[in-house]
């Protein structure tokens, strides 16, 4: 059976929250733009009565995004709902996302409360932010931690007051996949209304398993993944939007698909990192500067022979001008052949062997072998033949 997956990009709001990465107004809503034409169902533009900068962003967001519902974070409170269905009054489908913690971590050590004071505070939240006429989403902060038949009790008791949306957060990046995924088909089969509400998940990369968490959340029975552009989030970040996106392309056989356009992936990844200064890891997988560069002899032989044999994505998909031969002192003849040709020079048998020599005694002084090095290769070699 075919799963429609809504994807739900947190980049203005988890994603800003990296310290340094502060986004103005104007810049928000540049972003929001690039989010709504890259296909995201739901904009989280920020947590508006944190400041009256982001209390602005998500009304300028509001006022642009035609079809994508802008999402506004609060805390359960009463200041918080009101502010937050303010700043959305412009929006053509507003969402109030509300929640609070539901650990006994949480609950204990940042709430100093009780199971049955937060599943009240949670229930009043969801029913105060429906009467604001938004959709409501709920979010049970920690839930990664949370005692799974509290868990149960807890989302059962918000869908009843109204929730749309009910997200199990990873908030500290706990949970190892198979066990995610678990807790996601355990609510599906012991919250009695669950059919009443989307189940979204919400997963942080403390230990690198973000991606993989959401991956078995989605598998698992949810139907809302919360990622932002490049995996940026706070501590070591949120699930990314792109790896999510080429994960359930590239698996088709897992059936969920999103409304997300590939080939704007890499524009709107560069736009992010740029607007927020904050680089992109070189290995980062989809978006970052070596996800499609080819280094080895070994890869660089097999790339060329055919593509397939190391890519299992095609760059165009994604944006991405073209894969890349990275000429190193690992690299082989075959690489540096191919890219003597980009410049124009063919080289064989004797003569490749020869400049292949010269090509080493260089690349083992120097770290990468740039077109100007290699021109300067081909001038020293005794004979030429133009390609
Ligand atoms: O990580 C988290 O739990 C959050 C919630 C506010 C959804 O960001
Ligand atoms: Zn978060």
């Amino acid at each position: 059976m075919s799963k429609q997956i809504q994807i739900f990009d947190t980049t203005l709001r988890d994603g800003e929250q990296v310290p340094g990465c502060q986004l103005t107004t104007k810049e928000k809503v540049a972003i929001a733009r690039e989010l709504e034409a890259l296909g995201v169902d739901v904009i989280e533009a920020g947590f508006p009565i944190s400041s009256p900068g982001d209390f602005q962003s998500v009304v300028e967001v509001s006022k642009v995004l035609k079809e994508t519902v802008v999402c506004a974070l609060t805390r359960a409170k009463k200041e918080d709902i009101d502010c937050a269905a303010e700043a959305l009054r412009y929006a053509n489908r507003g969402r109030i996302h509300t929640g609070i913690g539901s650990s006994d971590v949480h609950i204990k050590n940042k709430f100093f409360s009780s199971r049955e004071q937060v599943l009240e505070q949670g229930v009043w939240a969801v029913a105060y932010a429906k009467e604001k006429g938004h959709e409501v989403e709920f979010y049970a902060e920690d839930a990664g931690r949370a005692d799974l038949a509290f868990l149960a009790e807890m989302i059962e008791a918000v869908i009843a007051a109204g929730a749309d949306v009910v997200n199990i957060p990873d908030t500290t990046g706990y949970c190892l996949p198979d066990a995610f995924g678990k807790r996601i088909q355990y609510l599906t089969e012991h919250v009695s209304n669950i059919h009443n509400a989307v189940i979204s998940i919400h997963c942080h990369n403390d230990l690198g398993m973000a991606t993989a968490n959401t991956i078995s959340g989605l598998c698992h029975g949810a139907r809302q993944a919360e990622v932002t552009i490049n995996g940026i989030g706070e501590r070591a970040g949120n699930t990314s939007l792109e790896e999510v996106a080429m994960i359930l392309d590239t698996h088709s056989n897992l059936n969920c698909h999103t409304n997300i356009k590939p080939e704007k992936i890499y524009a709107i990844s560069k736009l992010v990192s740029g607007m927020m200064r904050m680089p992109v890891q070189p290995n980062k997988a989809i978006v970052g500067s070596n996800a499609f560069a080819h280094s080895s002899g070994i890869h660089q032989d097999g790339f060329l022979k055919h593509a397939e044999n190391y890519e299992i994505i095609n760059p165009a998909k994604v944006g991405v001008p073209s894969s890349s031969i990275v000429l190193t002192a690992r690299s082989g003849r075959a690489a540096l052949k191919h890219r003597t040709a980009l410049l124009g020079y063919q080289f064989d048998g004797e003569e490749l062997n020869l400049l292949y020599e010269n090509f080493l005694t260089i690349a083992d002084q120097k770290k990468i072998i740039a077109d100007e090095d290699l021109m300067m290769l081909v001038g020293l070699m005794p004979a030429l033949v133009r390609s």
